[in-house]
């Protein structure tokens, strides 16, 4: 009975302990310089709004997809985008296909570039808030100077957003 009761002790030890290692371990999602956005949960699952290419020297092919908020938005055509609205950007350098010489394929991921709108906290960029991430983890603050003024200088006019939904 000893012996019984000490093994359940060290299994109960040893499954704390790893539970322990195990939270621990979790890093907390690092915040982008300037607006604080952090990569959202799950939105690699989230819907896509339209697929888009960029030349050399980038070679890159991208999707940019959106939240429940974002899809609503323009599914019903509604400008500005309400608060909570999160759009993603996923790029991959684009890579011949192995397996059929014109087509092309994502070779390694690149950046994933986020924008949260929330009129109030972002109010002097638009109502958006910019991140930028490679590897998971968010890129310097220069980087993130460069965001709002390249989207404000072309789409204004479109509440600061480039991408029309591809239906
Ligand atoms: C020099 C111009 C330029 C700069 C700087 C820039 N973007 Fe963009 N961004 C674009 C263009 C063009 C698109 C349209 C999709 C594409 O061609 O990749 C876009 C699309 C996006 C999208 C998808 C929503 C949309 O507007 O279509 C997000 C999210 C985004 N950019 C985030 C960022 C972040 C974060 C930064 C700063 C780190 C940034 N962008 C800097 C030009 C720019």
């Amino acid at each position: 009975m000893k012996a019984q009761h000490c093994a359940v002790a060290i299994a109960a030890g040893l499954a704390l302990t790893l539970t322990w290692f195990a939270y621990a371990g979790q890093k907390p999602r690092s915040a982008a310089p300037i607006y604080g956005v952090t990569l959202p949960a799950g939105y690699r699952d989230w819907p896509l709004v339209a697929p888009a290419q960029e030349a050399a020297p980038f070679d890159e092919l991208r999707v940019v997809v959106g939240n429940p908020t974002a899809m609503r938005a323009y599914r019903k055509n509604v400008r500005p985008f309400p608060d909570g609205t999160v759009l993603v950007k996923l790029a991959w350098k684009r890579e011949p296909s192995p397996d059929f010489a014109s087509a092309s394929v994502s070779g390694s991921a690149t950046t994933v570039q986020v924008m949260v709108k929330d009129s109030k906290r972002y109010a002097s960029s638009g109502g958006w808030g910019y991140g930028r991430f490679v590897g998971g983890q968010p890129v310097d603050e220069a980087q993130h100077r460069t965001c709002h003024a390249c989207h404000a200088s072309r789409v204004k006019d479109r509440d600061y957003v480039f991408t029309h939904y591809a239906p």
